[in-house]
């Protein structure tokens, strides 16, 4: 990293200007991203990184104040962004649209035409700007759901660089992102494939991620790898950190404990209940508000002794979702204060506008307990940073299970938001909490967040999109042409035994209309032939057609198949099948797939021994592919634990766990000690085969397109037939004429 530098872009930069009597100052921006990226300790890297984000001030006051912030520890790079298109881009598509739909508030997604062009012009104009800026080797780290489809847009223009893209927000499950027009959905999807590397705060928003990317585009992902135009793109886990000792340092800061000391007098007779949020809706204020009025009417006992501390930042208030809150928050606060407040005591002390640094820290310190309780927060960096600052190892976090966070502080008093009576029962339980207890859960979290703070949190990203693009690079198939595919003919030409394994259709036979009409060729025929008869040589067909259509178009020739995955097979002549299946799951899948056929014009089913077929190949190619992922989708949900789904080519297939073309591979290899195993395939199903051929005498090859585990690969059915004729022409070469 230190010969990198580093390109953040975020829509916020992390500072806005303020003019007051002419003057003009510099004011920190809001929010968890901001502090997250502001506090990476960049001191390593030789070169000032830069940060490119959204204007909120105009060109000419940063053309005449843009030295307030040069001394900072990034080079900035503001965007000028037109105001309509910046309204409809961050207020619309971002904020009406995005986040609320990743967040789970559906019914709040105000979804317009206008806000998806003003998007796409934003992050046109965003890239044209970093297109610019990037130079060789610099690392581009792409923030948050304003710009999802940036790197992509930074890839066409600069097909080598290396781009990271982290999401701070939850990624939804599939059933959410379909809300979305199908064109959109898909924008959004392969922009984000752009990146060498996509994080997210926890483990379950990648697998939505790699499950939505599976739905819309139909790639699927191997060890969260997605293969998309000819690159590799890697997903991963990366739970944003805090800086801890910042935090932690700050609890002995002379002005936080004057702060601390103030407001513990403030409220000498009172325990004192603190939460800190931007105005938003899923930070389930009104549902604590309610948690609080259940408490006091659950507990009146409390009255009079407590007192809550509600800071609301202002945020995003141009959107009527959002004034709308600050105006339901404000009445909420007066009905409880009304309803059971005294001429000396008022239950909430409310607060609408963000605290400097000291105050905030002097709230986390002072307070004896922390209600966080979000409907949905991708993270919640409030949770971690009170933990941090508790150098007293005092006080006790109740926190919304609903949050990333909540995965991390598993000792905290968890809690369901919207359970008001649940709620108001922690709530009394943590008051009441003995401060052995406090400590006792106090420093276990702390251990944990110290460990994983924000600086291991951007290290462990920029470490593993260093190295995706190298392991990326490195685990590329190679295409089988004239140095290696030599060494394959040399190696096969002096072996004494070898394995052949060969896929059938898409490998031997290219796919036909019906599965019936891909009868194999006479140059099939003829060439397996001639390779069966070579002294040494198994010759093995490895495929998922059952075994009777097999036999009528093989059988006659000296070599071993494998039917249906690996349920029948056929050795020195003889068909056996060991599987015990019983095939009562087909009456439970079968209606579903003859339910998909019937929506899908032309869309047909295979019945074999051991499997269910849905073909796709001859409908129409959206209305196929739609439907396949439905069917998919329904499948998942739908299948007993002993059955898998295969996403094929063109083909749904479902078919019992105990057949896989891997199974079978290894078995036949590891029989006999052959000096040379080829194995060859296209499909999702000869993906299983090259995982289990890993040893050294193993060659792996993959026919056509797509990510893959094989070594190396051909085009296509011709350059198979080709190659498996050269090869058969190294043992027994045609006499000449
Ligand atoms: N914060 C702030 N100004 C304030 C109060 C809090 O910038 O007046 C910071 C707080 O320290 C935290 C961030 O805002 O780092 C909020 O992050 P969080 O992940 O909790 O929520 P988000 O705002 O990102 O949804
Ligand atoms: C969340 C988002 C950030 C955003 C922040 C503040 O943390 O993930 O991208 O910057 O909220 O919101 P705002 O709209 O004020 O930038």
């Amino acid at each position: 990293m230190k010969n990198n530098r580093l390109v953040i872009i975020s829509y916020r930069l992390p500072f806005t200007f303020k003019t007051e009597n002419r003057t003009v100052s510099v004011k920190p921006s809001a929010g968890g991203l901001v502090t997250a990226v502001k506090s990476l300790d960049l001191s390593g890297s030789s070169q000032k990184p830069v940060w490119v984000g959204c204007a909120d001030f105009t060109q000419r006051l940063w053309e005449t104040n843009r030295q307030l912030v040069a001394d900072d520890d990034f080079e900035y790079v503001p965007v000028f962004l037109d105001k309509k298109t910046n309204q409809d881009f961050y207020n619309g598509f971002a904020n009406s649209v995005l986040w609320p739909l990743f967040h789970y508030f559906p019914s709040f997604v105000d979804y317009r035409h206008s806000y998806l062009e003003a998007y796409q012009a934003a992050n046109e104009a965003v890239s044209a700007v970093v297109g610019e800026v990037v130079q060789p080797n610099d690392i581009v780290w792409v923030h948050d759901y304003h710009f999802l489809a940036l790197p992509q847009l930074i890839r066409e223009r600069h097909p080598a660089a290396t781009i990271g893209f982290f999401l701070h927000i939850p990624f939804p499950s599939y059933e959410l992102l379909r809300l979305l027009p199908g064109k959109c959905r898909n924008y959004l999807l392969s922009g984000l494939l752009g990146a060498d590397l996509v994080g997210f705060h926890t483990t379950d928003y990648t697998i939505q991620f790699l499950q939505s990317v599976q739905l819309a585009l139909g790639m699927q992902h191997r060890m969260w790898k997605i293969a998309y135009q000819e690159r590799l793109v890697q997903s991963g886990v990366y739970p944003i950190g805090i800086n801890y000792a910042m935090f932690n340092d700050a609890y002995s800061d002379e002005e936080v404990i004057r702060e601390r000391i103030e407001l513990k007098s403030a409220y000498k007779d009172q325990k004192i209940i603190f939460s800190v949020d931007r105005l938003d809706y899923t930070k389930g204020v009104m549902q604590r508000l309610d948690a609080l009025d259940a408490f006091l009417q659950e507990y009146p006992e409390w009255q009079g002794k407590i007192v809550f501390i509600l800071v609301v930042v202002p945020s995003r208030d141009e959107i009527q979702r959002y004034w709308e809150r600050k105006q339901m928050i404000e009445q909420a606060v007066g009905r409880i204060n009304g309803k059971y407040g005294t001429l000396t005591w008022l239950p909430i002390m409310y607060q609408y506008a963000s605290l400097a640094f000291p105050q905030l820290i002097a709230l986390y310190t002072a307070c004896d307990v922390a209600l966080i309780t979000p409907i949905r927060d991708g993270m919640n960096l409030v949770a971690k940073e009170f933990i941090a600052s508790r150098k007293d190892q005092q006080g006790v976090l109740i926190l919304s299970e609903m949050t990333g966070a909540a995965n991390e502080l598993g000792e905290a008093l968890l809690i369901n938001p919207l359970d008001e009576f649940e709620v108001a029962e922690q709530l009394k339980l943590a008051l009441e909490m003995e401060p052995a207890e406090q400590t006792r859960r106090m420093a276990i979290m702390q251990q944990r967040i110290s460990k994983y703070d924000v600086e291991k949190w951007a290290n462990s990203f920029m470490n593993d999109l260093l190295q995706t693009q190298e392991t990326l690079k490195k685990s590329q198939p190679r295409q089988l042409k004239t140095a290696r595919k030599q060494t394959l003919l040399n190696q096969f030409a002096e072996a004494q035994s070898r394995l052949l394994l060969l896929d059938y259709d898409g490998t031997l036979s290219a796919f036909a209309s019906k599965p019936e009409l891909a009868a194999p060729s006479s140059d099939v025929i003829d060439v397996l032939q001639k390779l069966a008869s070579i002294p040494g040589n198994t010759v093995v067909v490895i495929s998922g057609r059952d075994h009777e259509t097999l036999e009528s178009w093989l059988g006659h020739l000296p070599i071993d198949m494998v039917a249906e995955h690996g349920a029948y097979l056929k050795q020195e002549g003889v068909w056996r099948n060991d599987l015990l299946d019983d095939d009562s799951w087909k009456a439970l899948v079968r209606p579903f797939l003859n339910d998909f056929a019937s929506r899908c014009p032309d869309a047909f089913i295979e019945e074999k021994n051991y499997s269910l077929a849905w073909h796709y190949r001859n409908a129409d190619p959206d209305t196929g592919f739609i439907r396949s992922r439905e069917l998919i989708h329904t499948l998942e949900h739908l299948l007993p634990y002993q059955l898998r789904v295969l996403d094929g080519n063109k083909v749904v297939e479902i078919k019992n766990v105990d057949t896989d073309k891997g199974k079978v591979a290894r078995q036949l290899a590891l029989a006999h000690p052959y000096e040379l195993v080829v194995a060859i395939g296209d499909d999702r199903t000869d993906e299983d085969m090259f995982c289990a051929l890993t040893l050294k005498n193993h060659f792996t090859i993959k026919v056509g397109r797509g990510s893959t585990n094989a070594r190396h690969r051909v085009e296509n059915v011709s350059q198979v037939l080709a190659l498996l004729k050269e090869l058969a022409e190294q043992v027994n070469p045609t006499p000449a004429l």
